[in-house]
């Protein structure tokens, strides 16, 4: 058992070692941190989308064109990107269709990759319907104001709803802990509340690289191991096993 172990290690060892010298001489072709719109001091394992794609993780490019808030595809949705907690590894995002109204333009349901996020713990899901007959209201929890889009009156409950009598629903991340005791959200104040948008954790490990660059290494992306990597200028360098296991 522990002997098979330590072969395959040896095994993933010599690989990544004749790998690795392929991508000899890119150290310093990466910021090590940069800004991105109004976020300043990112690093690994976001990258600028224009950036060579080893320096950063698949997954993490960012749109940094526009002014205020730089921008994030996660499932072929954009999100605009709040701010960055890169102690904590939180990101604070919003969908980018409900930059104008709450109600999404989009009509699809919230998702994450959940290979390289998770919701906070603090957050439930919620269901947006929209385009509602009036008579839905009967539950007095009072409907959402849309704007001019004409679809209807729409209305925010707890929990993943189809869309029942309404025409759609839309799930949409909401934080725990405006629902009163009957389960009810309380729809004052909700309007606001998505328009901060929500917290997804990044699952890739960042920590190693704050490490990394303390020892005047940059982190890096190899694509044939889809391993990270502690690139220095005397060569590429092998983050700790433990590190490179918990890569997903
Ligand atoms: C590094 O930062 C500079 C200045 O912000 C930028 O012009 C350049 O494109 C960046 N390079 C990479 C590889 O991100
Ligand atoms: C992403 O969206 C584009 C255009 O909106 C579509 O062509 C493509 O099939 C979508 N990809 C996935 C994986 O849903
Ligand atoms: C960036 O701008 C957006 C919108 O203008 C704002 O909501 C957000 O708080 C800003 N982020 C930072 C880190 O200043
Ligand atoms: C990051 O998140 C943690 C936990 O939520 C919080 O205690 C800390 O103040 C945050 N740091 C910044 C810079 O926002
Ligand atoms: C909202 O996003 C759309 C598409 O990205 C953009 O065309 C529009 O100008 C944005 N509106 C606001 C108020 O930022
Ligand atoms: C919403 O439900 C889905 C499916 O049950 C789950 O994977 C996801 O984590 C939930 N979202 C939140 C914010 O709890
Ligand atoms: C629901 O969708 C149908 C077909 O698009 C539309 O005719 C109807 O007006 C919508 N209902 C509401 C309440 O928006
Ligand atoms: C919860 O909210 C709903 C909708 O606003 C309301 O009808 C209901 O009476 C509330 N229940 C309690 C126990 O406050
Ligand atoms: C969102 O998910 C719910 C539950 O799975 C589903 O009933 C609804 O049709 C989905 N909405 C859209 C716009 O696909
Ligand atoms: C809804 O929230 C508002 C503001 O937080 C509060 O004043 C109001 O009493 C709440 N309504 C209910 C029914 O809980
Ligand atoms: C790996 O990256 C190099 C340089 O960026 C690129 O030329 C090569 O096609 C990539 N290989 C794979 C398997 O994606
Ligand atoms: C990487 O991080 C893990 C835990 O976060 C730590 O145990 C390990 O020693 C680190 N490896 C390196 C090379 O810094």
């Amino acid at each position: 058992m522990k002997s098979q172990y330590l072969l395959l290690k040896l095994l993933i060892m010599i690989i990544i070692k004749t790998s690795l010298s392929d991508s000899d001489g890119l150290y310093g072709t990466c910021n090590g941190t940069f800004s991105c719109g109004n976020i300043s001091g990112l690093g690994y394992p976001f990258r600028r989308h224009q950036a060579p794609a080893y320096c950063g993780y698949p997954g993490f490019e960012l749109n940094c064109d526009q002014q205020g808030p730089p921008t994030i595809e996660i499932m072929n949705m954009t999100y605009r990107i709040l701010s960055i907690n890169s102690t904590f590894q939180i990101l604070k995002i919003v969908r980018q269709d409900m930059n104008e109204s709450i109600c999404p333009k989009n009509l699809v349901n919230t998702t994450i990759n959940h290979k390289l996020f998770d919701y906070a713990p603090s957050y439930m899901n919620a269901s947006l319907l929209l385009g509602c007959p009036l008579s839905f209201n009967v539950l007095g929890i009072g409907s959402i104001f849309c704007g001019n889009n004409g679809v209807g009156p729409t209305f925010l409950v707890p929990g993943i709803q189809g869309p029942g009598i309404c025409n759609t629903s839309v799930i949409v991340p909401f934080p725990i802990g405006f629902t009163n005791t009957s389960g009810f959200i309380n729809t004052t104040g909700s309007e606001q509340i998505l328009q901060e948008g929500f917290d997804v954790m990044w699952k890739v490990n960042g920590k190693n690289c704050t490490d990394c660059m303390r020892t005047g290494g940059q982190c890096m992306y190899d694509n044939v191991t889809r391993l990270t990597i502690c690139s220095s200028p005397s060569g590429m360098q092998l983050m700790s096993l433990s590190y490179l296991w918990t890569n997903p």
